[in-house]
């Protein structure tokens, strides 16, 4: 049997140059899509597949994060006061529970497989789930709960994938398939961020990983690759042959929020997905275009 997967990993510990000057002052995973910042909805979307336990790697700058996720007693003092019963419920009903959520540094910025590496204590000898929640996904059932739903199937290593256009595969992990049914694709090997022309596919990984923890022996090596970093996307490639390693192409859409045009598209179909926005944001695009 496969013991559950409990914890997530969200490595936070980057400054978001491409969204200056927003990210200036304030923690990009604050940025808002809607009514909720970014690592609002990472951590949501942990929660609806199963995991309980929320490790974050932060950096200097980022304790607005720890906040958000902490019991505001002023907030709730004022709102009792007020008489504003549901939203004290819903504070309450999102918040985890005390000792559910753990922080981390990365003291100096080695890239993501070191800022995954910072949290080997918090995770300990078990197999974990990582969002990177500059990637939103808009899905029916959540990306998370996708990958875990795989990885009950093939025990391994297993990362979220799309096809992306070749000229864009320098900015991915990409893939090497082997034996593939369209949704499921084994992988024979990985590669950061090659030029288009060395890319041997053009299916790239996206931010949710499920990790076996021998990942952190692999990251623990410390061996430099692409932008001379440590990347996730080497040590998982150094566990093929040893691990079952795949790719899964998830139901949903993905939105780069680390970039400002990503980031708005996100923002209208976000809205454009709830049922109270809809009706009127719909008549104001049409309104603009
Ligand atoms: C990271 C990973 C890369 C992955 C990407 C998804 O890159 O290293 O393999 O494809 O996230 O967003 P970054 O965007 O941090 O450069």
């Amino acid at each position: 049997m496969t013991r559950q997967i409990r914890t997530a990993v969200f490595p936070v510990a980057g400054l978001g140059t491409r969204l200056l000057p927003a990210t200036k002052a304030l923690a990009k995973e604050m940025l808002t899509v809607v009514d909720k910042p970014l690592i609002h909805y990472a951590v949501e979307e942990a929660r609806a597949a199963g995991i309980d336990r929320f490790v974050f790697v932060t950096s200097r700058g980022k304790s607005v994060i720890e906040d958000h996720f902490d019991f505001a007693y002023e907030l709730n003092q004022t709102l009792d006061a007020r008489g504003k019963k549901e939203a004290i419920e819903s504070l309450a009903d999102w918040l985890p529970p005390a000792g559910h959520v753990a922080y981390t540094r990365q003291p100096s910025p080695l890239g993501l497989g070191h800022a995954i590496w910072c949290a080997r204590h918090l995770v300990g000898n078990e197999t974990f789930a990582v969002i990177l929640p500059d990637d939103l996904v808009l899905s029916k059932t959540p990306c998370m709960k996708q990958l875990i739903d795989a990885h009950a199937c093939t025990k391994g290593n297993v990362v979220a994938v799309m096809e992306v256009p070749r000229e864009q595969t320098n900015r991915y992990g990409i893939l090497a398939v082997g034996d593939d049914d369209g949704r499921l694709a084994e992988v024979k090997g990985l590669v950061e961020k090659p030029a288009p022309e060395d890319a041997p596919s053009t299916l790239s990984i996206i931010g949710r990983y499920i990790l076996l923890p021998e990942i952190f022996t692999e990251l623990g090596r410390f061996e430099r690759g692409a932008g001379g970093e440590i990347q996730i996307t080497d040590a998982i490639a150094r566990m093929i042959g040893v691990a079952p390693c795949h790719g899964l192409r998830f139901e949903g859409e993905r939105f780069d929020c680390g970039d400002g045009l990503g980031f708005v598209r996100a923002n209208i179909a976000f809205a454009l997905a709830r049922a109270d926005m809809r009706p009127k944001l719909e008549e104001f695009i049409h309104q603009r275009l």
